[in-house]
Parts: C-alpha cells; sequence; structure tokens
C-alpha cells in the first residue's frame, strides 16, 4: 500500500497553549507514528509575516514551537521537521502558482473576506483598507507548502478547509494548463474526535481572546491560571452539570476512561470547584511535567534546536529540489543549450 504523505503547518507568531496541544500537537506527533504515514511537520514563518512584523515576536515563537515539538516527542528520524523559510522552493513555487490563480478565487477567501466585511462595517472609504497582498494572496502560499511535498493528507482545523479546496483547484488549474500530473490533490483531514478547548472565560481557548494557557508555564503559573477558570457559583454539596464545563472538558481531554467515569461521578456527588481544580491541575501537571523539564532544557540549547532544524531543511529540500526543477523546465526555464 501507498503511503499517506501528511503534511502541515503551524504559523509561527504565538506560544503553544493547551488547545494546540491537544487539537494539533498531539494527533500530528501520534500519526508521525504510524508506520503508513510519512509526516511533514513545519514551521510557517513565511506565513507569520502576514500577521505579525515585529522580528522578535516571530523569532520568539519560531524557538518556542520548534523546542515544544521536540520535547513532546516528534521524532525527527521518522518525519521532516522545517522551517518553511528555509525552503526557498516553496517561495519559488508560490509564483508559478500566483500566475495560473484566477484573482476571482483569492476574492473568495474568508480571511480576506473578513477584512473587507470589517472594512465596510466602519464605514471607511476603502473597503481594502490595512490589507496587504500577503494576506490577499496568502492561501496561494499555503497551496505551495501542500504541493511542493506532494501531500495526500492535510490535518487543519474547519476555518482551513476552504484553503484546501483552494490548493486543489490551483494543482488543476497547473495541470491542465501544463498538461500533466505534476501535483496531487490534496485532502483537508479533519479530526472530528479531537478535541477543542475552551479557555479561561468559557470562550474557544485561543491567542486572539487572551484566554489561552501556555503548555509549558511554571507549576506555579500553571495552578494559577487553572484557579482562574471561570465556573458558575455552585457551591460545594450541590450537584454540578460535566456539560460546557470548561475544567471537565479539560479533564477529559488528559484523563483516561476510568479518570473521566470517576470526575463524572464526583461532578454529581457535587465537588467543590476549588477541589476540581486543584484535581485538575494534578492531572495536567503530571503529563506536563516531564516534557517541561526538556522543553526548558532545549530552550538553552538553541544549538541543538537549530541542528535539527537545518538537517530537516536538508531533507525537504531534497525532495522540493526534485519537483522544482521539472516545473522550471516545465515553464520554460530550462537551460539555453
Ligand atoms: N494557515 C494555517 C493556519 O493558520 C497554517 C499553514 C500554513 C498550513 N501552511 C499550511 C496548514 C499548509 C496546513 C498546510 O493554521
Amino acid at each position: 500500500m501507498e503511503k499517506r504523505r501528511v503534511l502541515t503547518g503551524i504559523t509561527t507568531t504565538g506560544t503553544p497553549h493547551l488547545g494546540n496541544y491537544v487539537g494539533a500537537i498531539r494527533p500530528a506527533i501520534e500519526a508521525s507514528r504510524d508506520p503508513n504515514n510519512e509526516s511533514f511537520y513545519f514551521l510557517a514563518d513565511l506565513h507569520a509575516l502576514i500577521k505579525c512584523h515585529d522580528p522578535k515576536r516571530v523569532q520568539e515563537s519560531r524557538r518556542e514551537i520548534a523546542a515544544t515539538w521536540l520535547a513532546l516527542g516528534l521524532d525527527t528520524d521518522n518525519s521532516v521537521f522545517y522551517r518553511q523559510s528555509d525552503i526557498p522552493e516553496i517561495t519559488e513555487l508560490t509564483w508559478l502558482l500566483t500566475c495560473v490563480c484566477a484573482k476571482g478565487l483569492m476574492n473568495r477567501a474568508h480571511a480576506y473576506k473578513a477584512a473587507v466585511q470589517d472594512n465596510e462595517a466602519e464605514g471607511g472609504a476603502d473597503p481594502d483598507k490595512g490589507i496587504t497582498m500577503g494576506l490577499f494572496s496568502y492561501p496561494i502560499l499555503m497551496a505551495a507548502d501542500i504541493l511542493m511535498f506532494n501531500a495526500t493528507d492535510v490535518p487543519v482545523g474547519r476555518d482551513q478547509i476552504q484553503h484546501i479546496e483552494m490548493a486543489r483547484d490551483v494543482a488543476g488549474r497547473f495541470n491542465h494548463i501544463y498538461k500533466g500530473q505534476y501535483f496531487k490533490l490534496p485532502e483537508a483531514r479533519i479530526e472530528e474526535s479531537v478535541a477543542v478547548l475552551n479557555g479561561l472565560d468559557g470562550r474557544k481557548m485561543s491567542k486572539s481572546y487572551n484566554n489561552t494557557i501556555p503548555l509549558f508555564v511554571s507549576e506555579k503559573k500553571l495552578l494559577k491560571l487553572i484557579r482562574k477558570i471561570k465556573t458558575n457559583s455552585l457551591e460545594p454539596g450541590e450537584p454540578k452539570s460535566t456539560e460546557d464545563c470548561t475544567l471537565f472538558q479539560i479533564w477529559q481531554a488528559f484523563a483516561n476512561e476510568s479518570q473521566i467515569a470517576d470526575m463524572r461521578q464526583q461532578y454529581e456527588n457535587g465537588i467543590g470547584w476549588g477541589d476540581m481544580k486543584n484535581s485538575l491541575f494534578e492531572l495536567v501537571n503530571d503529563h506536563l511535567k516531564e516534557p517541561r523539564g526538556k522543553y526548558e532544557e532545549l530552550m538553552n540549547d538553541m544549538g541543538y534546536v537549530e541542528d535539527v532544524m537545518q538537517k530537516g531543511a536538508e531533507k525537504a529540500r531534497a525532495e522540493a529540489s526534485d519537483l522544482i526543477d521539472r516545473l522550471r523546465k516545465t515553464v520554460g526555464f530550462g537551460s539555453f543549450v
């Protein structure tokens, strides 16, 4: 059987939080252990520039995300782990794709449309105010990420499904215009079983809501943040519902079956919120203790992490350069002689 090629990118503008871990990092690392998969995971730092013009933040986030994935046990011998900006072939492919991509397709992209709508709602004269070409053509860069390595499976959140469809569309256009099967059509993989965690205020945990619990904060800080999670005002002894309860939802994401059943019972018995928060801290901290130590070690050894990233770039470029050579000839850039 042919292996599935799984590829996904992580935009490097933030610090990984519990929601990222449960929703994306943990399933990706698990997928990379499946011998039927080839995994390509990368730091989408070219994408970061769309939202962030602070070089320090971009660099810090790149370091943190790389160290996080390594600390959590990503095996870089059995996967290709790299920084997007280390692969110039991706930027080159972006241009080849840009030149076959209909502008109208990009006009329909959700992220762009949302930005235009915000401008219109404000009633200003220019609907494109503050919108860069980076934001506008973002789906083409993402298509290049995927098509460069002929990925078959792209695990993403629902908000990204449209981008995968656009990648298929652009791939098909290129194949059609240049009369060949240069690109496979990728498929979005939406993990239904993976939890989406809520944050401190009960809304979805997200950097944009400023309600996250960073993955590798100190024990003290972790306890403090868990204690900040919003609850209702039921007293100890009063039975509580597990439904729509942020604490229980996080519990479920870390606990095994019997721990989940046990906690359900404790909710019925009226566990106090303070006790629940202490138990949740113990559970989450037990999971994170070891990788947290590893993370701290790696953050203090960037020489090692840099080496790993360079080896990843080498592996990725070995693949990318074959395809880009072929594509260069395809569009008419071969040697004169
Ligand atoms: N745009 C994706 C996000 O914001 C990150 C990303 C960039 C990506 N390139 C990709 C995801 C290629 C999958 C495949 O989440």
